[in-house]
């Protein structure tokens, strides 16, 4: 740094310093997103309007841990590169602004456009309010309105809020999406306590009529927050589609794959069936996208941090990242609907110099011959009979992340154990594995894999199971191997890029 630089930055306010771009702090991701700085959870409002993804987050503008939620916000293109707005819509002395979603008002048929030519959007979010202080645990959730006149950039809580209000302690989250077939809206939100999803209906998003209640179904351990209810097509099915039904229960996620008719969900994902759309330790409050053009797939992005251990991640000046937008189809074995994840395809544009494996015999270790901690990795291998063969990433001495394939218990794991610093919190540590069930397709294993400093996302078998797992790793140890510790498994192909940053 030049001497002048040095005077000028001693001048600089430290609020005007924590801003500076940059985005080379240890552990910070490249081409996941993460706020400049401050606590951040659930992505919320995801809705495409005139080229814009925008994308609003839980976030905390004060303090690097949870608290004052408010939704910030963000902007992209392509999914891939995002530029940082203000906070949208802020907490206020009576209510935190809880998680919820965004609609295009294309009809008006809220009536909050002002001059023709507007076209309202409308943000649904829980109000969540402390009525004393004194009692943190004495609260209320109802569902309250905000609108933009401007396209999404600037935002007005409506003055007739609450808009639907159960009068209930916990009651939040809603998704709110135009149903073309009954001309209404439909919100899903939660009864946590209770694992309900309770939809309702509106003709003008401000006067809402119950219609009908799922659950308890699936997953009952934990509370149940951020429902979705979205039609996914069938993959190679042009023009068909069907309804998933997506919910957060902590400290994972599930989903449903049946139909809606207008007024309730019909589940046919088997009872005794649980269906996860990730099952790492931290993928959680995914929602989708709401007003995508014709044609184009769901996108998914969900919070990659857990409340386990969330608030003490070792990250500076910011906490928690969202997850790769993934695109979403669905497709049938045997009787069961599951749904195919894959990251939005744009994220190649990243993609630097390939370097490639072809046939590549294993035992033991093997060096790949590429380096890094932002990268992009897609192998095929064919294991061999009671093997257990993988990858690993982050390697440096015995120190590495484990993306491991155990042949006999057919399953697919991550164990980040020795993969970096897990001394912040116990609980970081003993959740160092996940595993879940991947047939072999052919007696082959398809692995693609997203790996960018604190983050892995590992999609196994094109999409249909997917891990996502945090992991603070030494930013020496980057060297990349493969291993198969019987011996006789091949790499058919292994292909390895770098990526360039998504951050200037
Ligand atoms: C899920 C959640 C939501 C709530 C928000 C509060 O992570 O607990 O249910 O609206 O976070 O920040």
């Amino acid at each position: 740094m030049k001497p002048l630089m040095v005077l000028l930055t001693g001048l600089m306010p430290f609020t005007l310093l924590a801003q500076q771009p940059g985005y080379k702090e240890p552990y910070r991701p490249q081409f996941h997103f993460t706020p400049r700085q401050n606590w951040m959870n659930d992505p919320n409002g995801l809705v495409y309007h005139k080229g814009e993804y925008h994308l609003f987050y839980q976030y905390n503008p004060m303090g690097n841990t949870w608290g004052h939620m408010s939704w910030g916000h963000a902007v992209s293109s392509d999914l891939v590169h995002w530029q940082h707005l203000p906070v949208a819509i802020a907490e206020d002395d009576k209510n935190m602004i809880f998680s919820g979603s965004c609609v295009v008002d294309k009809n008006n048929t809220s009536g909050f456009r002002k001059k023709a030519g507007q076209i309202p959007l409308v943000a649904i979010y829980t109000a969540h309010i402390i009525r004393d202080t004194s009692k943190r645990d004495d609260y209320l959730q109802n569902q309250h309105l905000a609108y933009s006149l401007d396209d999404g950039h600037s935002w007005t809580k409506y003055e007739g809020n609450p808009v639907l209000d159960l009068n209930k302690k916990d009651f939040r989250d809603p998704k709110v999406f135009w149903h073309v077939p009954t001309k209404k809206w439909i919100m899903a939100t939660v009864l946590p306590q209770e694992h309900i999803v309770q939809f309702h209906s509106s003709a003008d998003l401000k006067s809402w009529s119950h219609l009908s209640d799922f659950g308890p179904a699936g997953d009952t351990n934990g509370i149940w927050e951020c429902p979705d209810l979205l039609q996914v097509p069938i993959a190679g099915q042009a023009g068909k589609s069907k309804w998933v039904l997506i919910n957060s229960q902590q400290y994972t996620m599930q989903y449903f794959v049946g139909e809606f008719d207008g007024t309730r969900f019909l589940n046919e994902t088997p009872a005794d069936t649980i269906l996860r759309p990730d099952y790492g330790p931290d993928f959680y409050a995914g929602i989708t996208y709401n007003n995508l053009p014709a044609g184009h797939d769901p996108v998914l992005i969900g919070w990659a941090n857990s409340w386990k251990y969330g608030e003490s991640i070792p990250t500076s000046p910011w906490r928690s990242a969202f997850s790769l937008p993934r695109s979403l189809q669905l497709k049938k074995t045997g009787n069961t609907w599951s749904l195919l994840q894959e990251p939005v395809r744009k994220l190649q544009a990243l993609r630097g110099q390939l370097i490639e494996w072809k046939n590549q015999p294993l035992s033991g270790q093997m060096v790949f011959p590429a380096k890094g901690q932002v990268i992009e990795l897609e192998a095929e291998l064919v294991p061999a009979k009671n093997d257990i063969c993988g990858i690993r990433l982050a390697a440096d001495g015995g120190r590495s992340l484990v993306i491991g394939y155990d042949v006999d218990l057919q399953r697919l794991y991550i164990d980040r154990s020795k993969a970096g610093d897990t001394s912040f919190n116990k609980q970081f540590a003993a959740v160092h594995y996940a595993a879940a069930r991947v047939p072999l397709q052919d007696g082959r294993l398809r692995l693609h894999i997203l790996f960018d400093k604190s983050i892995v996302e590992v999609f196994a078998n094109e999409g249909a199971t997917v891990l996502t797992a945090q992991l603070f790793p030494d930013p020496a140890a980057n060297g990349i191997q493969f291993f198969s510790e019987k011996g006789g498994a091949l790499v058919t192909t292994a292909k390895c890029w770098p990526l360039r940053s998504a951050w200037k």
